[in-house]
């Protein structure tokens, strides 16, 4: 097992380990020992095949449990699901020391960290991710939110869990695109900050070791997240081919996956800095041939301006510019403020 402690406003462990989800009840009587009931959130697919087992374990552990499940998916992460969420949190009368498990992937950890963080003006949560995308990411620096009708993420809040346990075994019941698709956040780590770990996964491929690798992302992740907590300049990088994945996402009405969505707008950007002269060839090749190498699709039919128009609303967008994260050498990327009206151009450069 591996520990990596994240010292930000309120500190907490995350736990990487085969065989964690049966300590939870034990971590969490350690952690909070006022709690006397816990709520697990969990979705559609991820309580059928987990559930029972984080009841178990929080039961064991002298805890009363309730859970509120939902139907799995991005549509799950709006408004009417929080309001329910927040009703049943209230009507089983839990306390300011009782907590939240978010048990399942980062629709469900954002969900129900945003209720920890509203609820009562905020009560614990401990994350659970069982998705690779949840665990190398979303679970971990305290981000929490739901979507509006006028975009994704729109509420939200920081919110630090008080424990994440991943527990690398949950992801072998993903089917294989999910998997992949957060091998697209996980290649993001090595792209922006390691270039030996870029170069063990390129030649690993889909086959590296679990526990190490979330572990390499969540120590990354970290590290940034600790100097930047509340995503004010620094943290920005996480969001490498992020602002034109997420238009890419949108412009497939979300039938496109995250992560498949994050791989084209990397490539995007990566095209589009070697044609400015930003970056080498090599380094747009080596990000284009590891992505090709996870099976992860580089190219969209989407046009320029329609990933201009998705991108002008993107929350990095500050005045008249928005910031493009841009690739100088691998494991070395920077911050790159580009006017808005330069970014339609940029974007065609790279398609
Ligand atoms: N997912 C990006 C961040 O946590 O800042």
């Amino acid at each position: 097992m591996k520990t990596v402690h994240v010292s930000t406003s309120n500190g907490y462990d995350v736990k990487i380990g085969s065989g964690l989800l049966d300590t939870l009840g034990s971590h969490a009587v350690r952690l909070l020992p006022r709690a006397r009931k816990v709520c697990i959130v969990s979705d559609s697919n991820v309580w059928p095949l987990y559930g029972s087992r984080a009841q178990k374990s929080l039961e064991a552990a002298g805890l009363e449990v309730v859970f509120f499940v939902f139907p799995a998916g991005e549509a799950s992460k709006c408004g009417a699901t929080y309001l329910k969420l927040l009703g049943f949190l209230a009507e089983h009368q839990l306390t300011r020391s009782d907590f939240i498990a978010a048990l399942g992937g980062g629709v469900v950890g954002d969900l129900a960290g945003f209720a920890a963080a509203t609820y009562l003006r905020g009560i614990p949560f401990i994350q659970l991710p069982t998705t690779l995308l949840a665990a190398v990411d979303s679970s971990v620096g305290g981000k929490t939110a739901i979507d509006l009708p006028q975009g994704k993420n729109l509420a939200g809040a920081f919110c630090q869990p008080s424990l994440v346990l991943c527990d690398p075994d949950l992801l072998c019941s993903l089917p294989g695109e999910i998997f992949r698709d957060g091998c697209a956040e996980v290649i993001k780590y090595g792209i922006l900050y390691d270039r030996a770990f870029f170069a063990y996964l390129t030649e690993q491929g889909m086959d590296f070791d679990r526990e190490a690798v979330i572990a390499r992302c969540v120590e990354l992740k970290r590290d940034v997240v600790v100097q930047d907590e509340f995503d004010t300049g620094l943290r920005m990088k996480l969001n490498l081919g992020h602002t034109i994945g997420h238009g890419v996402e949108a412009q497939s009405d979300f039938t496109l996956s995250h992560g498949c969505s994050v791989a084209i707008g990397t490539a995007i950007v990566a095209r589009a800095a070697a044609a400015y002269g930003l970056c080498g060839a090599e380094v747009r090749d080596a990000i284009l041939h590891t992505l090709k190498h996870f099976d992860l699709p580089i190219h969209t039919d989407c046009t320029a301006e329609a990933l201009y128009k998705s991108a002008l609303s993107d929350k990095k967008r500050s005045g008249g510019s928005v910031s493009l994260i841009i690739p100088h050498q691998i494991g070395d990327c920077v911050i790159h403020p580009m006017p808005v009206s330069e970014i339609e151009a940029f974007i065609k450069a790279g398609l």
